[in-house]
């Protein structure tokens, strides 16, 4: 018989059992909802980007329907080809308007959106500046751009600062950061971002995926939320977590858009959108400028949730968003947390290396506008209860903050 030549696949994924941090997939039976059923177990769900409970909103569903009806299931071309339909148009332009820039694409993903825009718009003699901890996506782009990459620590404007003193004057550079970071739910410091960007010329960037339908007058952004409109050349967002469906999008000027149209990769090498995702896209922004309050009740569960994981004692780090992750050290720990609070009813993923540094490890709490105040305190419940048992929490911190 021929040698499995993948045989050492297998030989690292018996060290990840051995190191107790193998994973099967959950599954879930139904919906994405904020209470549903995953591997067959009634849970309270903390684990979704659905912030907005827009992935079962009945207007969405409908809209899809529509549009599955009467423009088909899918496009059958990429975009530069046959694969544009007047649909996808529409969006663009609706985002664009809610983005307030001249002009949006949508892409397949926001994984896409960023890759192929930083791989498009930096070549090898440009220069990229990126927060340690910015999604895959970009630090994806800026290597397949083949720009050198200088990283600096987490929201240290000062280092970023000094990295584009070094460099010679007239170098192209790319100013790059998330405006939420998705494993710590912290916030991009976009002000002072901008302020050295303006200083130095660069080209500023931000990836609003975890921000869009988040932050900002009716869910428009980090941008909006501090007023640095106009002051980020390159605003990316996502259509798959706050919106609820799929696809990601960049918003800017006119020429930006024009550059990507054609050159990014993924735009041009991968099938467009369903009709019925750009329709359901289309409804989500519909819904965020007529019923803000869904936005509100978001964040009014935030403040509950994030409250009570802290003065129960965990260490939920710098979290300003409605991601609040609970820090336990070693990722075997962090796995064991996520399978306890499981089996007690409570869906939440343990995240560890090399999502997350090592020794960094956690599980990763999201809330949405759908959970009730009952869901979110049984979690909190279990979570005590589960945390007590493994030895996490930390009786003294509790309550002092
Ligand atoms: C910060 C950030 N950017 C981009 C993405 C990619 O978005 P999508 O899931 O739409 O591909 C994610 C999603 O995980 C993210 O967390």
């Amino acid at each position: 018989m021929r040698p499995d030549p993948l045989a050492y696949l297998g030989d690292e994924l018996r060290a990840l059992q051995e190191q107790g941090l193998y994973r099967h997939l959950r599954v879930l039976d139904g919906e994405q909802k904020a209470h549903t059923s995953v591997d067959h177990t009634s849970v309270v769900n903390l684990s979704s980007n659905n912030y907005l409970g827009l992935t079962t909103h009945p207007e969405l569903r409908e809209r899809a329907l529509d549009a599955l009806r009467t423009l088909g299931v899918g496009t059958g071309s990429v975009r530069t080809i046959a694969g544009t339909m007047a649909i996808h148009m529409e969006l663009e332009r609706r985002l664009a308007a809610f983005k307030k820039t001249e002009a949006a694409v949508v892409f397949q993903s926001g994984f896409t959106a960023n890759a192929g825009t930083v791989s498009s718009i930096l070549g090898r003699d440009d220069v990229i500046v990126s927060d340690e901890l910015n999604h895959a996506s970009i630090i994806d782009g800026a290597r397949l751009s083949r720009a050198t990459i200088k990283v600096f620590p987490h929201r240290d404007v000062a280092a970023a600062r000094r990295i584009l003193e070094e460099l010679p004057k007239g170098q192209r550079t790319l100013l790059i950061t998330d405006g939420v970071f998705s494993m710590d739910g912290d916030l991009g410091p976009l002000p002072a971002l901008c302020d050295v960007a303006d200083e130095f010329g660069c080209v500023m960037m931000v990836d609003d995926a975890h921000a869009s339908g988040v932050f900002g007058s009716n869910g428009r952004g980090t941008v909006d939320h501090f007023g640095v409109h106009g002051r980020v050349d390159v605003q990316v967002g996502t259509l798959s977590k706050a919106i609820g469906a799929l696809g990601g999008y960049v918003a800017g000027s006119r020429a930006l858009i024009e550059f990507l149209y054609h050159r990014a990769r993924p735009f041009l090498f991968s099938t467009s959108h369903p009709p019925s995702v750009a329709a359901t896209c289309i409804a989500a922004i519909d819904l965020l400028e007529r019923e803000p309050e869904l936005i509100d009740r978001l964040w009014q569960n935030t403040r509950f949730f994030k409250s009570g994981l802290q003065s129960l004692g965990f260490d939920t780090g710098l979290s300003e968003s409605p991601i609040t992750p609970v820090i336990v050290g070693e990722g075997s720990l962090a796995m064991k947390l996520s399978d306890r609070l499981f089996q007690e009813g409570v869906f939440a993923q343990g995240i560890g290396f090399p999502t997350v540094a090592r020794g960094r490890a956690r599980v990763r709490t999201i809330v949405t506008a759908t959970h009730t105040r009952e869901e979110l305190q049984f979690a909190l419940d279990v979570f005590k209860r589960v945390g007590t048992e493994l030895g996490i929490l930390q009786p003294q911190r509790a309550g002092q903050r």
